[in-house]
């Protein structure tokens, strides 16, 4: 029922409840004075009812109508409206009021997320140009490097067994491995490349990275152990990036656990995703370093780059997946990592 409507119903209800006793008494009363009384009291209640009626319209349904209209300009995104009887005493002028402060705080708002958004282009704009700054940089040494390590090789096999320049030399070998493994993680990083995908068995996936990641702790105390999902559907995924991605897990798993220590890789299908989880009864992760480990180049060790979790991220993510970590200080870390047995749907083609 409209407004409209609701407003003069009681208002017609009055005036023919008034209609009804005028008639009622005209009949009871034959004193042609007192009906002309009763007339001009019915006229009277009639007036009143007219007044009342424009009263209305102008104190409740104007202000209402406009209310509509702005909303509905507000609707369309314009943040400009206001109404116009906000200025009023009563309930309908609190109405006003709150609208008006309403779409004052949305106007604030949207200025404040345009504003951040426009520090954040800016800075990923930066960011991107330091990123190929940082790739070509590290491209540039890549070859010198490579050339300095074949030089080295030359010296240490010219040297004579036992002397002493032989250890140094493999010193210097050691440390251009780090700084070459460095350079190449960057370049991953910076460059990625995207997945090649392909209905694979995870369990074989994992089942490669854990042998690779054996070899890793033959000297070591450590156990690491596989429990595949038997009979579980092929997953689409890219096998050597996501090896790569649970090695980098294992890896720290490993470098995590400070004498004996057990690792155990586990794959499952739950709630229609693939997961794979990777755990370890290392040191754990302390609670104020959890937020950043995912960050490129936080690192806790002295020989990391910091880049391993960030790539192993991207990678999930670009398979359309998640990973997730959950540690607790001196007992171990978990990270699990769902992938959907499909690959995601390719993002549509810009117009
Ligand atoms: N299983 C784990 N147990 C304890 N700490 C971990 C574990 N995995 C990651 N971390 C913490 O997260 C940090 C970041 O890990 P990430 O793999 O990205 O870099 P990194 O291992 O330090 O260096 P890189 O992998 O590049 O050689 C580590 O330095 C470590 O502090
Ligand atoms: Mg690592």
């Amino acid at each position: 029922m409209s407004l409209r409507l609701k407003a003069i119903l009681p208002v017609a209800a009055v005036l023919l409840a008034g209609l009804v006793v005028f008639v009622w008494v005209s009949l009871s009363f034959e004193d042609p004075e007192r009906r002309s009384v009763i007339a001009v009291a019915a006229a009277g209640a009639v007036a009143i009812c007219a007044a009342l009626l424009a009263v209305l319209a102008v104190l409740v349904q104007r202000p209402l109508v406009e209310l509509q209209e702005k909303i509905a300009r507000l609707r369309d995104g314009d943040l400009t409206v206001s109404v116009s009887f906000a200025g009023r005493n009563d309930e309908v002028g609190d109405l006003g009021r709150n609208f008006n402060d309403m779409v004052r705080q949305l106007r604030e708002s949207r200025e404040e997320i345009q504003r951040l958004h426009r520090t954040q282009m800016s800075r990923a704009e930066h960011l991107a140009t330091l990123g190929e700054l940082a790739a070509g940089l590290a491209h540039e040494i890549r070859n010198p490097l490579a050339g300095i390590a074949g030089v080295i090789e030359i010296i240490g096999r010219d040297l004579p067994e036992g002397s002493p320049g032989r250890e140094v030399l493999k010193e210097v070998q050691h440390e251009v491995l780090h700084i070459k493994r460095i350079l190449s993680d960057l370049l991953d990083y910076a460059r990625p490349r995207k997945p090649n995908f392909h209905p694979a068995d995870l369990n074989d996936t994992a089942e490669h990275a854990v042998n690779l990641a054996r070899q890793q702790a033959l000297s070591r105390p450590v156990e690491i152990s596989l429990e595949k999902a038997p009979g579980m559907p092929p997953v689409e995924h890219d096998a050597g990036q996501m090896q790569q991605v649970l090695l980098n897990l294992l890896l720290n798993a490993l470098q995590a656990i400070d004498g004996a220590g057990k690792i155990r890789v586990q794959v499952v299908s739950h709630d229609n995703q693939a997961v794979v989880s990777v755990t370890d009864t290392g040191r754990g992760i302390a609670p104020e370093h959890l937020p950043s480990i995912f960050r490129p180049f936080f690192t806790t060790k002295g020989q990391g780059t910091g880049l391993g979790l960030s790539l192993a991220r991207r990678v999930v993510e670009d398979h359309g997946g998640k990973i997730e970590v959950t540690s607790q200080p001196g007992q171990g870390t978990q990270f699990l990592i769902w992938l959907s047995f499909r690959r995601p749907a390719p993002p549509p083609a810009a117009s």
